[in-house]
């Protein structure tokens, strides 16, 4: 990695369960001719069955860096009878950087609660990768005011690790692909907490990156940006689109 990722404003695209073969060289190909953007720290999390193809083809974009990123791992590592999985050493093998950990969507669809999640993140520092943390709130927490209690209990997972790089997604679940958006001011104050959570349950000698995620779009991307303690973005459907994406990667440069 070139540029120091860990100063940079990371835009990670999260396609989820979307994309074919054909689709996905045209969008990667395009990203070929996008301008340098040495500010920013790209990265495509296709599904499972296209990471080998991402990351093939990103390895001749001219301009920039982008950084394959897998949206889960297995919670078992190595080799072994477990049907259907896919183990971090795989994810390796085949050029992942970066596996995000305990989307809610997981957690939503697959139970996924503290205790995989903390597997998953130490077969993926076990193995040299990056783990990107996402946490967030329900709606109902928010309503009752128990949103940094919720985002403190996803963090405590964290506690503990050998590593000395945090990389985490705040992501409010009522935010997720239903058009709304936090306040600056709601980001700014779970930004910073999460920025502190952090210092004191790791140590004061760590590198942080903070997204956010949650409808962040062409339109409401600089804004966000802007916002203090916000080091990028996790983008779902916006990342679907060549030209949304790019903005967002534009406006990443530009912040
Ligand atoms: P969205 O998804 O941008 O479509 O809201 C973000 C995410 O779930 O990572």
């Amino acid at each position: 990695m070139e540029h120091n990722i860990w100063q940079q404003k990371w835009v990670i695209g999260n396609w989820k369960m979307n994309g074919d073969l054909h689709g996905n060289n045209a969008l990667v190909h395009k990203l070929r001719n996008f301008p340098v953007a040495d500010k920013v720290c790209i990265g495509i999390s296709p599904p499972t069955m296209y990471l080998l193809q991402v990351h093939n083809a990103v390895q001749i974009v001219l301009n920039n860096k982008i950084h394959t990123c897998a949206q889960d791992v297995s919670r078992f590592a190595g080799k072994g009878a477990y049907t259907g999985e896919v183990s971090a050493e795989m994810m390796k093998d085949v050029g992942v950087d970066i596996v995000l950990i305990g989307h809610s969507e997981r957690s939503l669809y697959f139970n996924e609660k503290n205790d995989i999640q903390r597997l998953k993140i130490e077969n993926v520092l076990n193995v040299g990768l990056l783990p990107l943390l996402c946490v967030g709130e329900s709606l109902k927490e928010r309503e009752d005011g128990r949103e940094k209690e919720a985002v403190a209990y996803q963090l405590s997972v964290l506690k503990g690790l050998k590593t000395k790089n945090f990389a985490v997604a705040y992501e409010p679940v009522w935010a997720i692909g239903t058009g709304k958006i936090a306040t600056k001011e709601q980001i700014a104050d779970m930004h910073q907490f999460i920025y502190e959570e952090i210092l004191s349950l790791c140590g004061k000698d760590v590198n942080i990156r903070v997204l956010y995620g949650g409808s962040v779009n062409d339109k409401n991307a600089a804004d966000i940006f802007s916002v203090p303690h916000v080091d990028g973005a996790l983008v779902g459907g916006a990342s679907l689109k060549y030209e949304s994406f790019a903005a967002i990667i534009s406006a990443a440069q530009e912040a």
